[in-house]
């Protein structure tokens, strides 16, 4: 029960082993393989990212450009038109280019000369505005302006100086423009569901609308997010206010204090690396559970051939045992059997003789004489028996045809096995090796065997022998088997046991498998027993009976050849 535990246990940490063994460096290796590709993605991801940022900043650019382009002609047109406004041309770009909310020309002192586009334009004070003081100055400006609509909106806001011929600047062209405009001209195709795209200036504010929650526009970004905004999280990757991680992009504009950012949320960028981690778990698992099954099936065997070495093991250390069981108990039974010997043979003679004197004088006792003499009969065979178990030196090397013995004894038995109901079948190899061993003690061995099983056959049955070679390990094996009422499992171990016997006392000496087992080891042989027996739980027609498997040495073809060789010579 314990070996049995053992072994489960032993199987069990075999399993676990070899799962460790082979499932650590799977992980790593799937671990080491995922990062890599999930790097490759982001990078793609991000590489697209910001190509399609600077395709937008590229277009941003040009629009910024070709308004500067239109207040130079306006400025052009006016010196043209000798420092007037020049109306038509004035309303033809405001309707020509519906962009632009005002288009307007003030003078040098700051008023306004002529404007397109509805409601006033600016408060007073214009010349103190940074705008119209870089223009007037002689440098073309760009920036930001409050939006005279909502104050949380942007517009923006471009002016040129108006020079004359001489290099006079004589006032400012400028120009008003929706954020939103540009906004319209960004496009953030090919970077997904929650791509944005929206310019945002150096204090956080949003230019542009965005798409989320109907455009941040004119918004201000939290001071804490704006704070870490351009402190990276992970590469290109911040917290946004809605709390999700976006991976983002941005550049500069080109003479602006503006950014233009590219963004998408964190989930949609590596929804591809994260199906890539599943398949790799499952992966994994599939490689985990194939390999938990190799071991199961190997800690199987392993565990089977173990098993079988453990019960090997036992048996050899079952036949040593009843080695020195048989050796103390031929020691002793040799002493007894001497001394006995000699009082029961003078016993027997006596009784012989007076048996002859008493059938003439006293009639009346020769029964009981008789019956002494049975006794003493008997008591000598015991004594033969027990001399013969406990005798060395009859197994002297000689070779004998088991089939010729086996078929010799079956011979004799006939008659006795007819009378009994039993069937004798015979299994004879044909061409059986001669096996090391003696042709007497053979004979009573296997004598004894069958003895047993036909008292194990009370009502009938099948005797059957069988013989053959097992030429790998050298082996002849004789099998007789009955289908008698079988040996119970307790008492298996017993039988080779000298003096263990079944039978009512005066017909057993339990001495029959004892000899046939010593003698049997002697010749270098082995003999082990199998039994089916009925018990209270087997069904009521269920075969029972025994087998006794001896194995004998046989001898090789070499010692074959010349032993035939001298029988031939001999003959
Ligand atoms: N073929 C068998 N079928 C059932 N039981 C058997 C068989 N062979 C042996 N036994 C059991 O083993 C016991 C021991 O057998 P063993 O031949 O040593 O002694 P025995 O037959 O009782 O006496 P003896 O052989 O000296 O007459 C038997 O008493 C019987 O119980
Ligand atoms: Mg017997």
């Amino acid at each position: 029960m314990q070996q049995k535990m053992s072994l489960e246990k032993l199987r069990v940490n075999l399993i676990i082993i070899l799962i460790l063994i082979s499932s650590v460096p799977l992980v790593l290796f799937a671990i080491v393989v995922y990062r890599k590709e999930a790097d490759l993605v982001r990078k793609k991801v991000l590489s697209h990212l910001k190509s399609i940022v600077a395709q937008n900043s590229l277009m941003v650019d040009e629009f910024r450009l070709e308004r500067m382009r239109d207040l130079s002609l306006l400025a052009a047109t006016i010196e043209a038109h000798g420092g007037e406004c020049d109306r038509i041309h004035l309303k033809l770009m405001h309707k020509d280019r519906t962009i632009y909310k005002h288009i307007f020309f003030a003078d040098k002192e700051g008023r306004i000369r002529c404007k397109t586009g509805k409601g006033h334009l600016f408060e007073r004070g214009l010349v103190n505005q940074a705008w119209f003081k870089a223009a007037a100055k002689g440098k073309p400006f760009m920036g930001e302006l409050t939006s005279r609509e909502g104050k949380d909106r942007y517009d923006l806001l471009l002016s040129v100086p108006v020079r004359m011929a001489n290099g006079t600047t004589i006032g400012v062209a400028g120009a008003i423009v929706d954020f939103d405009n540009i906004a319209s001209i960004m496009k953030n195709t090919g970077i997904g569901q929650t791509g944005e795209i929206y310019i945002l200036n150096k204090d956080g504010v949003f230019l542009t609308s965005t798409q989320v929650e109907e455009g941040r526009s004119g918004e201000r970004m939290e001071p804490e997010l704006f704070a870490g905004y351009f402190k990276e999280v992970g590469p290109n990757e911040y917290i946004d206010y809605r709390g999700k991680k976006v991976v983002r992009v941005f550049k500069k504009l080109s003479d602006s204090n503006w950014y233009l950012v590219g963004e998408q949320d964190a989930t949609e960028v590596f929804k591809d690396v994260a199906n890539l981690r599943n398949l790799f778990a499952g992966f994994v698992v599939l490689l985990i559970a194939l390999i938990t099954l190799i071991g199961y099936l190997i800690s199987r065997k392993i565990v089977h051939l173990l098993k079988s070495a453990y019960e090997q093991k036992k048996e050899l250390e079952i036949q040593v045992i009843q080695k020195d069981k048989l050796a103390s108990m031929g020691l002793l039974t040799a002493g007894i059997a001497h001394e006995l010997n000699t009082p029961l043979a003078s016993a027997l003679l006596y009784t012989q003789m007076l048996k002859e004197d008493a059938r003439s004088t006293w009639p009346v006792a020769l029964e009981k004489l008789s019956s002494i003499e049975g006794e003493i009969k008997r008591g000598s065979k015991i004594v033969k028996n027990l001399l013969d178990f406990s005798r060395q030196s009859q197994t002297d090397t000689v070779t004998t045809d088991v089939n010729e013995v086996l078929g010799k004894l079956l011979d004799i038995s006939e008659q006795l096995c007819s009378d009994r109901g039993i069937e004798i079948k015979r299994t004879f190899e044909k061409k059986l090796p001669l096996v090391k061993g003696n042709a007497n003690i053979l004979h009573q061995v296997f004598m004894n065997i069958v003895a047993n099983a036909v008292d194990a056959m009370e009502k009938g049955g099948t005797l059957s022998v069988l013989t053959r070679h097992i030429a790998s390990l050298h082996k002849t094996v004789i099998e007789i088997q009955d289908t008698g009422t079988g040996i119970p499992e307790e008492l298996l171990g017993d039988v080779f046991d000298p003096f263990f016997t079944t039978k009512p006392s005066g017909e057993g000496t339990g001495l029959g498998l004892a000899i046939s087992y010593s003698m049997v080891r002697k010749m270098g042989g082995n003999i082990r027993a199998t039994s089916t027996c009925a018990t209270e739980n087997s069904y009521p027609y269920q075969p029972t009976g025994t087998t006794f498997t001896i194995e004998l040495p046989a001898l090789d073809d070499d010692t074959q050849s010349t032993v035939k060789e001298r029988m031939v010579k001999t003959q």
